[in-house]
Protein backbone atom coordinates (compact mmCIF):
# COMPACT_ATOMS: atom_id res chain seq x y z
CA UNK A 1 0.00 0.00 0.00
CA UNK A 2 1.59 3.50 -1.08
CA UNK A 3 1.15 5.99 1.87
CA UNK A 4 2.09 9.38 0.31
CA UNK A 5 2.80 11.80 2.69
CA UNK A 6 0.61 14.29 1.80
CA UNK A 7 -2.58 13.98 -0.06
CA UNK A 8 -4.82 17.25 -1.32
CA UNK A 9 -6.65 15.31 -3.82
CA UNK A 10 -8.40 13.57 -1.08
CA UNK A 11 -8.61 16.50 0.78
CA UNK A 12 -10.08 18.49 -2.26
CA UNK A 13 -12.63 15.93 -3.63
CA UNK A 14 -15.44 16.19 -1.18
CA UNK A 15 -15.53 19.83 -1.54
CA UNK A 16 -14.83 19.91 -4.98
CA UNK A 17 -18.13 21.35 -6.26
CA UNK A 18 -18.46 23.53 -3.57
CA UNK A 19 -15.03 24.75 -4.65
CA UNK A 20 -15.02 25.13 -8.50
CA UNK A 21 -18.69 27.31 -7.94
CA UNK A 22 -16.58 29.69 -5.54
CA UNK A 23 -13.67 30.34 -7.59
CA UNK A 24 -16.49 30.32 -10.81
CA UNK A 25 -17.98 33.78 -8.62
CA UNK A 26 -14.58 35.25 -8.97
CA UNK A 27 -13.96 34.46 -12.28
CA UNK A 28 -17.62 36.32 -13.22
CA UNK A 29 -16.44 39.25 -10.75
CA UNK A 30 -13.01 39.46 -11.90
CA UNK A 31 -12.04 40.57 -8.42
CA UNK A 32 -8.63 38.56 -8.82
CA UNK A 33 -6.45 41.20 -6.72
CA UNK A 34 -8.00 41.79 -3.26
CA UNK A 35 -11.23 42.83 -3.33
CA UNK A 36 -14.93 41.18 -1.86
CA UNK A 37 -13.89 37.65 -1.75
CA UNK A 38 -10.29 38.61 0.39
CA UNK A 39 -12.95 40.90 2.82
CA UNK A 40 -15.12 37.73 3.29
CA UNK A 41 -12.19 35.72 4.34
CA UNK A 42 -10.72 38.31 6.43
CA UNK A 43 -13.99 38.60 8.37
CA UNK A 44 -14.65 34.85 8.34
CA UNK A 45 -10.66 34.17 9.64
CA UNK A 46 -10.63 36.92 11.99
CA UNK A 47 -13.99 35.55 13.51
CA UNK A 48 -12.45 31.79 13.85
CA UNK A 49 -9.26 33.02 15.70
CA UNK A 50 -11.21 35.27 18.00
CA UNK A 51 -9.68 38.19 16.79
CA UNK A 52 -11.44 41.49 15.55
CA UNK A 53 -9.18 41.87 12.39
CA UNK A 54 -7.03 39.70 9.55
CA UNK A 55 -5.10 41.02 6.88
CA UNK A 56 -5.00 38.85 3.71
CA UNK A 57 -1.40 38.59 2.56
CA UNK A 58 0.58 36.87 -0.36
CA UNK A 59 1.96 34.75 1.88
CA UNK A 60 3.18 33.62 5.18
CA UNK A 61 6.68 35.37 5.27
CA UNK A 62 4.69 38.52 4.16
CA UNK A 63 2.61 38.13 7.71
CA UNK A 64 6.23 38.10 9.23
CA UNK A 65 7.75 40.69 7.61
CA UNK A 66 5.10 43.09 7.46
CA UNK A 67 4.11 42.35 11.09
CA UNK A 68 7.55 43.36 11.87
CA UNK A 69 7.57 46.67 9.53
CA UNK A 70 4.36 47.72 11.14
CA UNK A 71 6.18 47.22 14.72
CA UNK A 72 8.97 49.28 13.45
CA UNK A 73 11.67 47.03 13.88
CA UNK A 74 14.38 47.56 11.56
CA UNK A 75 18.26 47.21 11.12
CA UNK A 76 20.45 47.53 14.59
CA UNK A 77 17.57 45.47 15.89
CA UNK A 78 17.26 42.25 17.65
CA UNK A 79 14.37 40.08 17.15
CA UNK A 80 14.31 36.72 19.55
CA UNK A 81 12.92 33.31 18.25
CA UNK A 82 13.65 29.72 18.15
CA UNK A 83 15.88 27.82 15.74
CA UNK A 84 13.52 24.99 15.53
CA UNK A 85 11.41 26.31 12.71
CA UNK A 86 10.85 26.60 9.00
CA UNK A 87 13.52 29.07 7.19
CA UNK A 88 11.17 31.66 6.82
CA UNK A 89 10.80 32.88 10.53
CA UNK A 90 14.22 33.97 11.04
CA UNK A 91 14.50 34.83 7.55
CA UNK A 92 11.69 37.81 7.84
CA UNK A 93 13.80 39.01 10.87
CA UNK A 94 17.37 39.50 8.92
CA UNK A 95 14.69 40.94 5.67
CA UNK A 96 14.31 44.32 7.77
CA UNK A 97 17.77 44.38 8.74
CA UNK A 98 17.53 43.00 12.38
CA UNK A 99 19.76 40.27 14.08
CA UNK A 100 17.58 36.91 14.39
CA UNK A 101 18.31 35.55 18.20
CA UNK A 102 18.14 32.24 18.97
CA UNK A 103 16.06 30.60 22.25
CA UNK A 104 16.27 26.61 22.52
CA UNK A 105 12.98 24.74 22.57
CA UNK A 106 11.33 22.86 24.98
CA UNK A 107 12.72 18.96 24.09
CA UNK A 108 8.97 18.01 24.91
CA UNK A 109 6.93 20.51 23.28
CA UNK A 110 9.23 21.32 20.62
CA UNK A 111 8.33 25.33 21.05
CA UNK A 112 9.98 28.27 22.63
CA UNK A 113 11.07 27.65 26.14
CA UNK A 114 10.44 30.16 28.39
CA UNK A 115 13.20 29.43 31.04
CA UNK A 116 15.65 30.61 28.61
CA UNK A 117 13.97 33.82 27.14
CA UNK A 118 14.96 36.44 29.96
CA UNK A 119 18.78 35.83 29.41
CA UNK A 120 18.38 36.01 25.57
CA UNK A 121 16.90 40.14 26.08
CA UNK A 122 19.49 42.83 25.50
CA UNK A 123 18.52 46.65 25.50
CA UNK A 124 18.45 45.88 21.10
CA UNK A 125 15.64 43.45 21.79
CA UNK A 126 12.71 44.90 19.96
CA UNK A 127 10.15 41.66 19.55
CA UNK A 128 9.54 38.13 20.29
CA UNK A 129 8.35 35.65 17.69
CA UNK A 130 7.18 31.96 19.34
CA UNK A 131 6.67 29.44 16.48
CA UNK A 132 3.79 26.94 17.09
CA UNK A 133 5.89 24.34 15.44
CA UNK A 134 4.14 21.22 14.02
CA UNK A 135 0.45 22.65 15.27
CA UNK A 136 0.96 23.01 18.69
CA UNK A 137 1.34 26.08 20.58
CA UNK A 138 4.10 27.39 22.55
CA UNK A 139 3.87 27.86 26.37
CA UNK A 140 2.36 31.78 25.67
CA UNK A 141 1.57 32.87 29.46
CA UNK A 142 5.26 33.54 30.34
CA UNK A 143 6.30 34.16 27.24
CA UNK A 144 4.03 37.06 27.53
CA UNK A 145 4.46 37.95 30.95
CA UNK A 146 8.29 37.96 30.25
CA UNK A 147 7.49 40.26 27.30
CA UNK A 148 5.28 42.63 29.01
CA UNK A 149 8.03 43.35 32.00
CA UNK A 150 10.22 44.12 29.39
CA UNK A 151 7.86 45.72 27.21
CA UNK A 152 8.07 43.86 24.05
CA UNK A 153 5.84 42.90 21.66
CA UNK A 154 4.63 39.45 21.13
CA UNK A 155 4.45 38.11 17.25
CA UNK A 156 3.24 34.78 17.06
CA UNK A 157 4.38 32.48 14.34
CA UNK A 158 1.27 30.26 13.69
CA UNK A 159 2.00 29.23 10.13
CA UNK A 160 1.62 25.38 11.19
CA UNK A 161 -0.97 26.17 13.95
CA UNK A 162 -4.66 27.07 12.24
CA UNK A 163 -7.19 26.10 15.19
CA UNK A 164 -4.63 24.89 17.24
CA UNK A 165 -5.17 26.37 21.38
CA UNK A 166 -3.83 27.83 24.01
CA UNK A 167 -5.61 27.50 27.18
CA UNK A 168 -8.86 27.40 25.75
CA UNK A 169 -7.96 30.70 23.06
CA UNK A 170 -6.87 30.35 19.61
CA UNK A 171 -3.28 30.32 17.97
CA UNK A 172 -2.70 33.85 16.55
CA UNK A 173 -5.22 36.05 19.14
CA UNK A 174 -2.50 35.07 22.06
CA UNK A 175 0.09 38.16 20.85
CA UNK A 176 -0.21 41.55 19.45
CA UNK A 177 -0.05 39.93 15.76
CA UNK A 178 -0.57 36.46 14.60
CA UNK A 179 0.98 35.36 11.51
CA UNK A 180 -0.68 32.40 9.27
CA UNK A 181 0.65 30.59 6.31
CA UNK A 182 -2.16 29.15 3.80
CA UNK A 183 0.37 27.29 1.50
CA UNK A 184 -1.36 24.19 -0.20
CA UNK A 185 -0.01 21.60 2.30
CA UNK A 186 -1.08 23.48 5.43
CA UNK A 187 -4.41 22.67 7.35
CA UNK A 188 -5.88 25.63 5.82
CA UNK A 189 -4.30 25.82 2.35
CA UNK A 190 -5.07 28.09 -0.46
CA UNK A 191 -5.01 26.69 -4.27
CA UNK A 192 -1.80 28.75 -4.58
CA UNK A 193 -0.18 30.78 -1.98
CA UNK A 194 -1.45 32.78 1.02
CA UNK A 195 -1.17 33.95 4.19
CA UNK A 196 -2.58 36.33 6.76
CA UNK A 197 -1.91 38.57 9.92
CA UNK A 198 -4.77 38.76 12.45
CA UNK A 199 -4.71 41.34 15.34
CA UNK A 200 -6.90 43.17 17.87
CA UNK A 201 -4.69 46.18 17.18
CA UNK A 202 -6.39 48.53 14.75
CA UNK A 203 -3.41 50.63 14.54
CA UNK A 204 -1.28 47.64 13.50
CA UNK A 205 -4.20 46.50 10.92
CA UNK A 206 -3.70 49.75 9.59
CA UNK A 207 -0.06 49.89 8.81
CA UNK A 208 -0.12 46.20 7.55
CA UNK A 209 -2.90 47.04 5.17
CA UNK A 210 -1.67 50.16 4.06
CA UNK A 211 2.05 48.01 3.63
CA UNK A 212 0.71 45.04 1.74
CA UNK A 213 -1.17 47.20 -0.90
CA UNK A 214 2.48 49.93 -1.83
CA UNK A 215 1.99 52.19 1.41
CA UNK A 216 -1.69 53.25 -0.31
CA UNK A 217 -3.98 54.33 2.82
CA UNK A 218 -6.12 55.91 -0.05
CA UNK A 219 -5.68 55.42 -4.24
CA UNK A 220 -2.46 56.65 -5.29
CA UNK A 221 -2.22 58.64 -2.45
CA UNK A 222 1.08 56.28 -0.76
CA UNK A 223 2.07 57.51 2.27
CA UNK A 224 4.81 55.08 3.07
CA UNK A 225 7.10 52.76 1.16
CA UNK A 226 4.89 49.46 1.09
CA UNK A 227 5.59 46.62 -0.69
CA UNK A 228 2.86 44.26 -3.09
CA UNK A 229 1.70 41.62 -0.77
CA UNK A 230 -2.03 41.37 -1.53
CA UNK A 231 -4.10 38.07 -1.38
CA UNK A 232 -5.41 36.94 -4.58
CA UNK A 233 -9.12 36.81 -5.07
CA UNK A 234 -9.47 33.14 -5.59
CA UNK A 235 -7.51 32.06 -2.75
CA UNK A 236 -10.18 34.32 -0.64
CA UNK A 237 -12.93 32.52 -2.13
CA UNK A 238 -11.40 29.02 -1.50
CA UNK A 239 -9.91 29.53 1.74
CA UNK A 240 -13.35 30.76 3.07
CA UNK A 241 -15.09 27.36 1.86
CA UNK A 242 -12.10 25.68 3.23
CA UNK A 243 -12.54 27.30 6.63
CA UNK A 244 -15.59 25.84 6.93
CA UNK A 245 -14.47 22.80 7.27
CA UNK A 246 -11.25 23.37 9.10
CA UNK A 247 -12.18 22.48 12.69
CA UNK A 248 -13.70 18.55 11.24
CA UNK A 249 -10.43 18.38 9.65
CA UNK A 250 -8.36 18.89 12.58
CA UNK A 251 -10.41 16.83 14.80
CA UNK A 252 -9.97 13.96 11.60
CA UNK A 253 -6.05 14.66 12.42
CA UNK A 254 -6.24 14.11 16.21
CA UNK A 255 -8.30 11.29 15.96
CA UNK A 256 -5.46 10.23 13.74
CA UNK A 257 -2.50 11.08 16.02
CA UNK A 258 -4.31 9.43 18.55
CA UNK A 259 -4.43 6.17 16.40
CA UNK A 260 -0.42 6.52 15.74
CA UNK A 261 0.38 6.80 19.39
CA UNK A 262 -2.00 3.40 20.61
CA UNK A 263 0.00 1.89 17.72
CA UNK A 264 3.70 2.74 18.69
CA UNK A 265 3.43 3.52 22.13
CA UNK A 266 4.83 -0.37 22.84
CA UNK A 267 8.10 0.96 21.21
CA UNK A 268 10.80 2.65 23.35
CA UNK A 269 12.83 3.25 20.29
CA UNK A 270 10.28 5.93 19.06
CA UNK A 271 9.31 9.08 21.27
CA UNK A 272 5.89 10.33 19.96
CA UNK A 273 4.53 13.78 20.28
CA UNK A 274 3.71 14.96 23.49
CA UNK A 275 0.35 17.02 23.84
CA UNK A 276 1.15 19.95 26.92
CA UNK A 277 -1.65 19.82 29.23
CA UNK A 278 -2.18 23.68 28.27
CA UNK A 279 -2.38 22.52 24.15
CA UNK A 280 -5.23 21.93 22.07
CA UNK A 281 -2.46 19.89 19.15
CA UNK A 282 -3.93 19.87 15.95
CA UNK A 283 -0.80 17.84 14.32
CA UNK A 284 -0.28 19.94 11.22
CA UNK A 285 2.74 17.34 11.12
CA UNK A 286 3.25 14.07 13.68
CA UNK A 287 6.53 13.91 14.24
CA UNK A 288 8.53 11.58 16.29
CA UNK A 289 12.10 11.06 17.45
CA UNK A 290 14.22 8.25 16.70
CA UNK A 291 17.88 7.67 17.43
CA UNK A 292 18.79 5.62 14.26
CA UNK A 293 16.63 7.81 12.02
CA UNK A 294 17.98 7.71 8.33
CA UNK A 295 17.61 4.19 8.69
CA UNK A 296 14.16 4.18 9.46
CA UNK A 297 13.34 6.75 6.98
CA UNK A 298 15.01 4.17 4.30
CA UNK A 299 12.83 1.29 5.63
CA UNK A 300 9.74 3.28 5.62
CA UNK A 301 10.99 4.22 1.99
CA UNK A 302 11.00 0.74 1.12
CA UNK A 303 7.92 -0.47 2.07
C1 LIG B 1 6.75 28.00 10.89
C2 LIG B 1 6.59 28.68 9.55
N1 LIG B 1 6.80 30.00 9.45
C3 LIG B 1 6.66 30.66 8.29
C4 LIG B 1 6.29 30.01 7.13
C5 LIG B 1 6.23 30.76 5.84
O1 LIG B 1 5.01 30.70 5.17
P1 LIG B 1 4.94 30.82 3.58
O2 LIG B 1 5.56 29.60 3.00
O3 LIG B 1 3.47 30.92 3.30
O4 LIG B 1 5.65 32.07 3.19
C6 LIG B 1 6.04 28.63 7.18
C7 LIG B 1 5.63 27.90 5.96
O5 LIG B 1 5.97 26.78 5.71
C8 LIG B 1 6.21 27.94 8.42
O6 LIG B 1 6.01 26.62 8.51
Amino acid sequence: MQVPFLDLKAQHDPLRAELEAAIREVIDSSAFAGGPFVTRFEEDFGAYCGTPYAIGLGNGTDALWLSLIALGICAGDEVITVPMTFMATAEAISYCGAKPVFVDIDERTYTMDPRLLERAITPRTKAIIPVHLFGQCADMDPILEIARRHGLPVIEDACQAHGAEYKGRKAGSLGVAGCFSFYPGKNLGAFGEAGAVVTANEDLRNKIQMLRDHGQAKKYHHAVIGWNARMDGIQGAVLRIKLKHLTNANEARRGNARLYNQHLAGLVEVTTPAEAEYARHVYHLYVVRVRNRDHILQALANR
